[in-house]
């Protein structure tokens, strides 16, 4: 028992694994912004306008006021621990081992799923776009195999079919490659295509805000204000759309996995975090309110490319297609986050003997190039082989862990080690972390079932594999 609660001291890792600092914090608030702004506020927004009608103005801002709450606790843990395993490393200094596995392991369904799901949606564009230009892709070559219909409701008539997403997997090694070259380089191009992301949203507002008009919000909330199961184990209501919204918000905790790369982890991760966050809160706020406000949510919800199709129907067809072509053009940051935070967090897995050593070397240019390889390949089969309809929503399960156990580390630190040094303190912490804490689990309870049993699943073989084989690798056994 003692063995599943040992904790870890975290010292400074050997020369040969150590990471070159070269980001300062204005890389680090383009990095959050970047794997921040991506799919969630380009389609889900339909989608949580179909769940909670105009009341989805209030998911997000339920939805985002917890995720604040957790990135105030990202903050304070990360400035005291400036270590690259993120949530992981924060639960194995403060929880203990096992259940610094459990938060590993749901960090993978987190960030590989996030990158698996942007990849197979970016390659929906880039298909579309080479389709314009006459190049057409055998269509076996831009999709992963189907199961053969939906799971449940009346329009199940796929057939199965197999196939291989191209573009996908091209876009992810484009990102991995980038990533080897250089984390400075990386964070440089990042940087430009977040520019061109927050232009392009301002685009968005500035063409939609005067068309608002209080007419589209009535009925503001047709399905209520809680979470209501409807068909398929879908929760409909606000509560049940910020559920879903909630993956627009994440993507700040990649700032934490960038710690041993920046030059004033103590200053300048606060300001990342803190400062991505607060920035993408008020801009999802502004596009959301002028969606919901431009069109009737029942004409856009459900539509794969919402803000395009609102554009079209108040007559602005050409910024339509230069928001959507920007658009997709900007979502390979989300893709970069998210690639680059999950390499760093298997770093730091092999470093504790979880993975083997050899994949923790870091390369001449300061970057850990191998596991950043071995990181690509395995979110490529993802990509390209999983159908992520029955799996995207897992990566909210994951997410929602790991918030869960940083607000948990926050607390029990305050108490265990009153005196320890924290660059950064969490204003309330004892109101803050335990928001952050009951709207993460109320959240979790608002996600269909399949998803809450597929989550317990894939910790049942994380703990198998922890008991059987990891547990006895672990560098501090
Ligand atoms: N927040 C990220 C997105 O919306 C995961 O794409």
């Amino acid at each position: 028992m003692t063995s599943l609660l040992r904790r870890k001291t975290i010292t400074e890792a050997p020369p040969e694994h150590q990471l070159a600092r070269t980001l300062s914090w204005p890389h680090l608030v383009a990095l959050g912004v970047g794997a921040i702004v991506g799919t969630g506020i380009l389609t889900l927004i339909g989608v949580g306008a179909d769940r909670a009608g105009p009341a989805v103005l209030l998911s997000f801002l339920v939805a985002g006021a917890i995720c604040a709450a957790a990135a105030l606790c990202y903050a304070e843990m990360a400035t005291m621990i400036p270590a690259s395993g993120s949530a992981y490393t924060y639960s194995y200094a403060t929880l203990g081992e096992v259940i610094a596995w459990v938060v590993g392991w749901s960090l993978i369904l987190e960030y590989s799923l996030v990158v698996a799901t942007v990849a197979v949606g970016w390659s929906g564009y880039a298909v579309g776009f080479l389709k314009g230009l006459g190049i057409i892709l055998p269509d076996y070559l831009t999709h992963g195999p189907t199961l053969g219909g939906q799971v449940c409701g009346a329009a199940a008539t796929a057939t199965a079919s197999f196939g291989i997403n191209l573009p996908a997997i091209l876009i992810i090694a484009v990102v991995a490659g980038l990533l080897m070259l250089g984390t400075r380089e990386s964070a440089r191009i990042n940087s430009a295509l977040v520019l061109l992301k927050i232009v392009t949203l301002a685009l968005f507002v500035a063409v939609a805000l005067p068309h608002f008009d209080m007419a589209n919000l009535h009925p503001f909330a047709p399905l209520g204000y809680g979470s209501t199961p409807g068909q398929c184990g879908v929760k409909f209501g606000m509560m049940g759309a910020a559920a879903i919204i909630f993956f627009a918000f994440y993507g700040f905790d990649a700032i934490s996995t960038a710690a041993e790369e920046t030059k004033r982890p103590e200053r300048d991760l606060a300001i990342g975090i803190v400062g991505s966050m607060l920035a993408c809160t008020v801009i999802y706020m502004i596009v959301a309110a002028a969606a919901v406000g431009a069109l009737h949510f029942s004409k856009f919800s459900n539509s794969p490319e919402p803000l395009a199709l609102i554009l079209r129907e108040i007559g602005q067809g050409r910024v339509a297609t230069v928001v959507a072509a920007a658009a997709a053009i900007a979502l390979p940051t989300v893709i970069l986050g998210f690639l680059y935070g999950q390499s760093r967090i298997f770093l730091v897995m092999a470093r504790d003997g979880f993975l083997p050593a050899s994949l923790a070397k870091v390369s001449s240019r300061g970057t850990p190039a191998r596991i950043t390889a071995v990181t690509a390949v395995l979110v490529s089969v993802l990509a390209a082989l999983v159908p992520l309809d029955v799996i995207a929503s897992l990566a909210n399960a994951g997410t929602l862990c790991a918030f869960i156990a940083v607000a948990v580390c926050v607390l029990v630190s305050r108490r265990r080690d009153p005196g320890v040094k924290r660059p950064f303190r969490t204003p309330l912490i004892w109101l803050v972390a335990p928001i952050a804490i009951l709207g993460c689990l109320y959240l979790f309870t608002s996600l269909q079932s399949i998803t809450q049993i597929s989550f317990f699943i894939w910790n049942g073989i994380g703990l198998a594999i922890y008991f059987l084989y990891a547990r006895r690798r672990a560098s501090i056994a």
